[in-house]
């Protein structure tokens, strides 16, 4: 199959590469404790090799080249273009990181090389998941092991479920996605999960629940905070799809929607909401 991902790699090098590039800090300060919560469970060691799925700007990936150290290293890959770029920005001095623009379902990657597979929210994306999950699973070692956060659910994920249901009543409410379709969300489903991983070649997969807060927004006031909320919101995430062919005076209205959400949320700075997501973890059923 020679298209497949292709929505996916050329919406990454589009204008949501530039804009995950455009937020690279704000949007590692949110993710930052879902990545360190998966850094603990994959608990690497000194001189230990690792493969960084999806790795865009490399926030995991530079986390985990200090933990395995000069004599370990950390190859990241990602589809993006642009995303690669700012890792390799970041990457200057940690020379035991490395970064390839590549496809992570089918690129040339060592054979039994990596002891340990990792991915900060790099792994919804794929067209053929269990397909991808084996080829990735010929890079580890037979006694290596693989670590992933993903996002459960929207609907357990306020930071979406709030700003979807508020611009419902103006854009009616969202299409559901085919259960299976690429993106953030598809592997909310643990069975799913399960399935995928098992049909790699994957075992002992384990999904633990992992629920942190994430500050959406934040400002030097309350009300810059909400702004930026709203800012981000129509930046990055399902809200700018289900907005994408609207007229401006729908978007504005929408805005006005999602800015009332968000001030009903916590925060005196910021904009606080719930995220939830999935700490996962498996061995190679090769070993
Ligand atoms: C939600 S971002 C997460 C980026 C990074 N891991 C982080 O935590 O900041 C998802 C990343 O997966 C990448 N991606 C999507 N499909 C991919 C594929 N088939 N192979 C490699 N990377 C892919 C995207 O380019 C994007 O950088």
């Amino acid at each position: 199959m020679t298209d497949r991902n292709l929505h996916q790699i050329a919406d990454w090098n589009g204008r949501t590469g530039e804009r995950w590039v455009a937020n690279q800090a704000r949007l590692d300060r949110m993710l930052l404790d879902y990545g360190r919560a998966a850094i603990a469970a994959a608990a690497p060691r000194l001189g230990e090799q690792v493969l960084d799925i999806g790795c865009g700007a490399g926030a995991g990936s530079l986390a985990l080249a200090s933990l395995v150290g000069a004599k370990g290293g950390v190859l990241g890959v990602d589809v993006s273009e642009p995303l690669v770029g700012r890792a390799r920005e970041l990457a200057e001095d940690r020379p035991n990181a490395r970064f390839q623009v590549a496809d992570a379902s089918r690129a040339l990657l060592p054979v039994a090389h990596f002891d340990l597979l990792f991915s900060r929210f790099g792994v919804m994306f794929f067209d053929d998941p269990a397909g991808a999950f084996a080829h990735m699973r010929k890079a580890l070692k037979p006694d290596g092991r693989l670590t992933f956060v993903c996002w459960r659910g929207t609907g357990e994920n306020d930071w979406v479920r709030l700003p979807l249901k508020a611009i419902a009543p103006i854009v009616g409410p969202p299409a559901p996605p085919p259960p299976e379709a690429p993106g953030p969300f598809s592997f909310g489903d643990r069975a799913r999960v399960e399935r995928i991983l098992a049909e790699a070649g994957f075992v002992d997969v384990v999904l633990k629940p992992v629920d942190h807060q994430i500050v959406f927004g934040e400002g030097k006031t309350r009300a810059a905070a909400i702004d930026d909320a709203v800012d981000l919101a129509f930046q990055v995430g399902p809200l700018t799809r289900a907005l994408a062919d609207q007229a401006k005076a729908v978007v504005e209205e929408a805005k006005i929607a999602v800015r009332a959400a968000f001030a009903a949320k916590a925060g005196e700075r910021s904009v606080v909401i719930d995220g939830a997501g999935w700490v996962v973890t498996a061995r190679n059923g090769a070993s």
